[in-house]
């Protein structure tokens, strides 16, 4: 990789939410390793000043970077700047221009809504002219296969893919890129990852949360815009994917992308849609909305290595835990050597992805005594949390120095796009669900063989999984 350096960071949106409680909060911690030593320009229209925007810089950091660094948050705030104006204005990019002075590589941060990315694109490459400027943006990345392709268009018509690092923070995930890492590290893995072996890959996003505060954007997304078109298919290309060459250039992601071309287009008839109850009470949330706050899909690859196998995704707010976790079950031994006292549960491969970090193997052990019956056991890895960085740092340091591999290119999200698409617009109502429950009952249907779904625990050895006697 050739690494070219950002000399600034341009942060549109500047005083927005998504600044306030993720981007600043990044800045400070890339600052304080060292990372980040370069202007930083924020730009809005708020009719501000320079100060205001530092003190609300500050304000960001006072409530999401608890005992921050009095000598880091001066360094932070030393290297800010401020311009005021509106996004449709050519003065505006005149101003910014005149702010950035000599610097010549921007690392630009669309941190405003979608509609604006276009004028802020054009506005850009006309006042930056000859710089070679990259640009940052974040999900949604349009709501359906049609608007993507034309926000890439859009896009596209004022900087090339390789300058466009579109974010999807799962993809600076810890736990997220150990996937990755430890079916490509070991030689144990990858000759039972295939239809062979594998029964079934079941992959759970669990949230104890509501739409906190967001119910008017969540009105226009649902659970499957939310995070099943983004984060829960980047999981599924990850662990699915052929291996890549390495993990420099292009590799990574042209894998990621033939594995996704390979997914069928979802079903309705294999889609169940839930909304919690009270969440028609919301702030912002229409009386009668049909939007889902929960969704189980089952998703089929028709490749060489998956043919066969159901790859089940759920995700849901209001659930009894926050956590992710992907299980994938392997088949039975083929013969039953211990008769009806041998092993019930399959074997298994578990990561938890997120709170915490954790990979697990399930396999069965004899327990003592003279009987040859087993017992499950998991032999268990877990990472113990120590200073890492977090997704938004990981991601924002890795685009300062033009590292696309952990960012989604435009195929990849349109192929993903493709696979939800026939299923985004429902004509039937979702079944609603009690609020701390695993979500509508119906959503077990989904399940063939001879387990049920695994519900994650609060902490990555409390999971559950339930396995009939079948199969
Ligand atoms: C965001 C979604 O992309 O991811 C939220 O918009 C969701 O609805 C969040 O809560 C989950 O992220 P994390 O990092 O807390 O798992």
């Amino acid at each position: 990789m050739e690494r070219r350096d950002c000399d600034a960071v341009v942060l549109f949106g500047a005083t927005g939410d998504l600044c306030y409680r993720k981007i600043h909060p990044a800045l400070y911690h890339l600052v304080r390793r060292g990372i980040l030593t370069v202007p930083i320009v924020g730009v809005a229209r708020q009719g501000w000043k320079a100060e205001q925007y530092a003190a609300r810089v500050r304000e960001s950091l006072a409530a999401f970077v608890p005992g921050a660094d009095e000598a880091v948050v001066a360094r932070l705030i030393g290297l800010l700047r401020y311009v005021d104006g509106d996004y449709n204005s050519r003065a505006t990019f005149e101003a910014l221009r005149a702010a950035l002075g000599p610097l010549a590589r921007p690392l630009c941060y669309l941190a405003i809504p979608p509609s604006m990315f276009g004028v802020v694109a054009e506005n850009l490459s006309g006042a930056l002219g000859t710089m070679d400027a990259r640009i940052v943006v974040e999900k949604p990345f349009g709501r359906d296969l049609a608007s993507a392709r034309e926000l890439n268009r859009t896009l596209h018509a004022h900087f090339p893919e390789s300058s466009i690092f579109r974010i999807d923070h799962y993809l600076g995930k810890e736990a997220v890129q150990n996937i990755l890492y430890f079916r490509f590290a070991n030689s144990f893995l990858e000759p039972v990852l295939n239809r062979n072996f594998v029964a079934s890959v079941q992959i759970t996003m669990a949230e104890t949360l509501g739409v906190a505060g967001r119910g008017r954007f969540y009105e226009e997304a649902g659970a499957i815009r939310d995070v099943m078109q983004n984060h829960l298919m980047q999981i599924v290309a990850l662990l699915a994917m052929e291996p890549p060459v390495n993990t420099e250039g292009e590799s990574l992601r042209d894998e990621k992308v033939k594995v996704l071309k390979a997914i069928r287009p979802a079903s309705t008839a294999e889609l169940v849609r839930g909304q919690f109850v009270g969440y028609r009470s919301e702030p912002g949330v229409a009386p009668d909305s049909r939007v889902e706050t929960y969704a189980a899909l089952t998703l089929h690859i028709d490749s060489w290595r998956w043919s066969g196998v159901p790859f089940y995704m759920r995700a849901g707010k209001r659930l009894p835990v926050t956590a992710t976790e992907v299980v994938v079950d392997l088949r039975p031994p083929p013969a039953r050597v211990f008769g009806d006292s041998g092993p019930e549960q399959p074997n298994h491969l578990r990561f938890r992805v997120g709170p915490d970090v954790a990979i697990a193997i399930g396999a069965h052990t004899k327990s003592p005594g003279p009987a040859m019956t087993g017992r499950d056991v998991e032999l268990f890895a877990a990472e113990q949390p120590g200073d890492d960085m977090d997704a938004y740092e990981v991601l924002i340091s890795a685009a300062l120095i033009g590292d696309t591999t952990h960012f989604a290119r435009q195929d990849e999200v349109e192929a993903a796009w493709a696979i939800v698409d026939p299923v985004l617009n429902a004509a039937t109502p979702p079944i609603e669900y009690a609020p701390a429950s695993w979500g509508p009952p119906q959503a077990e249907r989904l399940l063939q063989g001879p387990c049920g779904w695994h519900n994650p625990g609060a902490t990555a050895q409390g999971w559950q999984r339930s396995c009939g006697t079948s199969g």
